[in-house]
């Protein structure tokens, strides 16, 4: 334990020993933070559907009906009818043949990648891809090449260099989790189609908050597979991957996150369902419009375009410290530190929610005034 103890000290002095914070009260734009009421710019409850009414009485009803728990993995005795039902309702929104759902975005990025590829293959990864997708490409043991954030000339030329192989994969956020930029998609996946390469496009960040129906980012644009999460602007729990029927099935067959693990509970499934629905009805389009106005008060501000709002303070302690000093003034906006993002980089990461209030936009902005970060 000595030397566990000592690796635990080596995090701490350099300022990377990480904490988890005592939130309480429900998932909102406001909660109580280490004791300490704060609006909350840390959540990706971005429609604040966390909370919302309709999913707790959905997954209520679902829990008086069917119970608990699936009982079972979705290949031995554990797929129920609201997993199939999700899963056909997640296919219409997303206008592909079919997906399947996976137990978390992380599970479903794993599955994905090591579904898909092999050592015989090789993966094309933005540099400032989720830890999931990177994870997923390990797993694989197919060959990846890194190539420059966003920058589809720098994947043409790697394509273009890139030897023979199997099968060849890109693989990107569409919204990226830490920076709040977007992937050139159109450019991606015209040199998937160039270079014969299948395309697959984390949207966690994306779906619920952007496109129609909050759809996401890929809609008719050809991505080939389709990954989402459940649990950020959704409220809930759990992923999906969405593509055509045979890709969804090779995962199905293949991806091992999928089959080792048990099903979704009925109630998590049930509340995603009824998460979806809500999206496409006022409630939702109303929450979209409102987000995509607090965008906009930002950007007039001088802060990116995005809900998610990347304010660069490069050392992991310094990071801390401002976070720390906001949050005395009843702001939440957590540091982010390596690994997350790369050395140097650390960042407050603020991220807007529909149910924020003009004034609690304006105190942020007050604050990181007078701290002298803007
Ligand atoms: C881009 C991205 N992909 C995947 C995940 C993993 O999703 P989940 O939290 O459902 O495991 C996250 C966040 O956690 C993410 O930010």
């Amino acid at each position: 334990l000595d030397k566990v103890r000592a690796e635990l000290q080596q995090l701490a002095d350099a300022g990377l020993r990480r904490r988890m914070r005592p939130i309480d009260g429900p998932q909102a734009a406001e909660v109580v933070v280490d004791g300490r009421r704060a609006v909350n710019f840390s959540s990706n409850n971005y429609l604040g559907l966390a909370g919302h009414p309709a999913l707790q009485r959905a997954a209520a009803g679902a829990a008086e009906e069917h119970g608990f728990g699936a009982g079972a993995s979705r290949l031995i005795a554990g797929n129920l009818a609201p997993h199939r039902a999700l899963e056909e309702r997640i296919a219409r929104w997303k206008g592909t043949e079919a997906a399947l759902l996976f137990s978390t975005g992380y599970q479903a990025n794993l599955g994905m990648i090591s579904g898909l590829v092999g050592s015989e293959d090789t993966v094309f990864s933005d540099e400032l891809n989720h830890a999931s997708l990177i994870d997923g490409c390990r797993l694989s043991r197919a060959r990846t090449v890194v190539y420059r954030h966003a920058d589809a000339d720098d994947l043409a030329r790697k394509l273009a260099a890139s030897g023979p192989a199997r099968r060849r994969l890109i693989v990107t956020d569409s919204v990226f989790s830490m920076d709040g930029d977007r992937a050139p998609l159109v450019e991606l996946v015209a040199l998937a189609r160039r270079y014969e390469a299948l395309i697959a496009v984390d949207e966690a960040h994306a779906v619920g908050v952007l496109g129609e129906d909050g759809v996401g980012l890929c809609a008719g644009l050809g991505v080939d597979l389709q990954m989402g999460t459940l649990g950020k602007a959704l409220g809930g729990f759990g992923a999906y991957v969405a593509g055509a029927a045979p890709l969804v099935e090779l995962l199905l067959q293949r991806a091992r996150s999928f089959v080792f693990t048990t099903a979704l509970p009925v109630p998590v499934v049930a509340a995603a369902h009824a998460a979806i629905d809500w999206l496409s009805g006022d409630e939702g389009r109303a929450a979209r419009r409102r987000l995509a106005d607090h965008v906009d008060w930002m950007a007039n501000r001088g802060f990116p375009r995005s809900h998610i709002l990347p304010i660069q303070i490069g050392g992991a302690r310094a990071t801390m410290e401002i976070s720390e000093a906001l949050l005395a003034r009843g702001l939440f906006a957590q540091g982010i530190r390596p690994p997350t993002v790369p050395p140097g980089t650390s960042r407050l990461r603020v991220a807007l929610m529909a149910t924020h209030t003009e004034a609690q936009l304006t105190s942020l902005v007050d604050a990181l005034a007078e701290l002298r970060i803007r």
